[in-house]
């Protein structure tokens, strides 16, 4: 059955297809998290990590790698394509499926974590709030999301068509013509208010010989 997604024309699919953009490492900020929050090897077997929008897979498999119960749910067809030929290609075990982009087929409280790396900011403002309520009805209480997202301090910020408040239609970076939504602190409170222990760091590097920015919150929060 073909699914109806919210993506339709996918910068991704074409990337992915052309054999771009494939992440081979996980974000250090991603590892970071999961060596934070679960450190203890032998007690991961029955643990379930969600990597909402993997992309080709690079955080499935380190999951699934590092002994974790590991799923990938991505609205690129190409993505999941790659990612389970990765994972075929390394022998490893993990669940992948395509999903609309918005709802994700898992049971309420199923997983222990969340990853979602570069992903809700290539939404639009509304589709966010309904992608984090999603993320927080499949999440077990007492489970963890990680969130990686641009922040409003990057060069790209109000870099294309102005689409809303924030969220920005940008042409010229390596992974657009695409939607990029810029987040500021008092947004992201105001996201993930519902949960937990929040928490909100802030990165930045320069490129271009320092001539643009680079710029990100990390966010975790615990339902
Ligand atoms: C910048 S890439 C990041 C890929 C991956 N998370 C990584 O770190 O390598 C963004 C990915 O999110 C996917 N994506 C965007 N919106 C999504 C949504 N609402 N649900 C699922 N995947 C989504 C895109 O198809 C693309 O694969």
């Amino acid at each position: 059955m073909k699914i109806k997604k919210i993506n339709q024309n996918n910068r991704w699919e074409e990337l992915y297809k052309k054999g771009q953009y494939q992440g081979s490492y996980p974000n250090e900020d991603v590892i970071r998290f999961i060596q934070h929050h679960f450190p203890d090897r032998e007690k991961r077997k029955n643990i379930k990590i969600l990597d909402w929008g993997c992309g080709t897979g690079r955080h499935v498999c380190y999951l699934a790698k590092e002994g974790f119960l590991a799923y990938g749910a991505e609205v690129s067809e190409a993505g999941v394509k790659l990612t389970k030929k990765w994972l075929n290609k390394e022998k490893l075990k993990a669940k992948v499926d395509e999903i609309d982009g918005l709802t994700a087929p898992y049971r309420d409280n199923f997983f222990d974590a969340i990853i979602e790396c570069a992903v809700l900011q290539h939404n639009e403002k509304n589709q966010i709030n309904e992608i984090a309520a999603e993320m927080k009805r499949i999440l077990k209480p007492g489970g963890h999301i990680f969130s990686l997202c641009k922040a409003k301090q990057d060069s790209l910020f109000k870099g294309g068509m102005r689409l809303e408040k924030d969220t920005f239609y940008i042409k010229n970076s390596v992974e657009t013509p695409t939607i990029i939504h810029f987040f500021d602190r008092k947004e992201l409170k105001l996201l993930w208010h519902e949960f937990t222990d929040i928490k909100i760091e802030y990165t930045e590097r320069t490129i271009n010989n320092m001539a643009k920015k680079v710029a990100h919150y990390i966010v975790w929060v615990t339902k």
